[in-house]
């Protein structure tokens, strides 16, 4: 499983990304389709020190690029110390893998798609700007004065929405692939729309859509331990821990 999960990690970023080999870390600067650019300890086997952190973060900086690195817990046990010691914050995600025997029964206004529709955008930078689980104010008119001026990204991913009659795209997530593995990300509800059970549908519905399209395994990381408690409802269940370090000032 955790071997499994590397290769993922190391894989899906490369399409539309440069890649930069720094010892122990790999550096995946992205272009396109919005998703941030972050390090990672070098597929298979990198075991950064705190040093190569220091060292990472000044190259960071030096591009102008955010300070962050990602990894699985299990897999790189000592670099939750080292990148403490070097100054970064920790965020201790649960990672969570798909029991697809507990999926519910789809719901009848989501739908999975091959293109990235503008409001795939704009409901997640709304929801995300919203963190945690509880209502918001941000509604239908927030989502449509932000749909007044984005644009479409073209995707290489799958992407699903809730689109109910009459209230229009509540709620969005997509779902990328490497292999046979699928990462579900991005799982975004307006605040205003939160609470109907509308995250855990989108959620999945990429998931049976991942099986559908023979995928072996579906996995995720959730922000917290509340938004866990969404995918649980949902069939996945808690293996381990992703971890995210930014800058502490960031
Ligand atoms: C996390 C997030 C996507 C959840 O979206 P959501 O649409 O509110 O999710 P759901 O409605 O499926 O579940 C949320 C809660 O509503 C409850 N719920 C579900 N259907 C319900 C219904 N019909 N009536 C009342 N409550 C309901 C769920 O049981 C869950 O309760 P809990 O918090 O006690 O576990 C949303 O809060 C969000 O966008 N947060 C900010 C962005 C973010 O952090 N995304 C996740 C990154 S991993």
């Amino acid at each position: 499983m955790w071997d499994v999960l590397e290769q993922f990690y190391d894989s899906v970023p490369r399409p539309g990304s440069r890649v930069e080999e720094h010892g122990e870390l790999t550096l995946f600067l992205q272009a396109g389709d919005g998703y941030p650019y972050y390090a990672r300890p070098r597929f298979p086997g990198g075991r950064p020190t705190t040093a190569d952190v220091v060292a990472m973060r000044e190259h960071q900086r030096s591009l102008g690029v955010p300070e962050a690195l990602e990894w699985v817990h299990e897999t790189t046990p000592g670099l939750l110390e080292a990148a403490r010691e070097a100054g970064m914050d920790v965020l201790e995600a649960p990672l969570m893998v798909l029991d697809p025997d507990q999926l519910p029964e789809p719901h009848p206004h989501v739908r999975v798609l091959d293109t990235r529709p503008v409001e795939v955008s704009v409901v997640a930078m709304l929801a995300f700007s919203s963190p945690g689980t509880a209502v918001g104010e941000a509604g239908a008119a927030e989502r449509d004065a932000a749909l007044a001026t984005a644009t479409p990204m073209s995707t290489r991913h799958r992407h699903a929405v809730a689109d109910l009659p009459g209230e229009g795209v509540l709620a969005v997530g997509t779902a990328q692939r490497a292999g046979d593995v699928v990462e579900v990300v991005g799982i975004g509800t307006l605040p205003a729309a939160r609470r109907r059970g509308l995250g855990g549908a989108v959620t999945a519905a990429l998931a049976r859509d991942a099986l559908d399209r023979g995928a072996t395994l579906v996995f995720l990381s959730a922000g917290s331990e509340e938004i866990a408690r969404v995918y649980e409802r949902i069939g996945f269940r808690r293996i381990g821990t992703a971890c995210i370090a930014s800058a502490e000032d960031a």
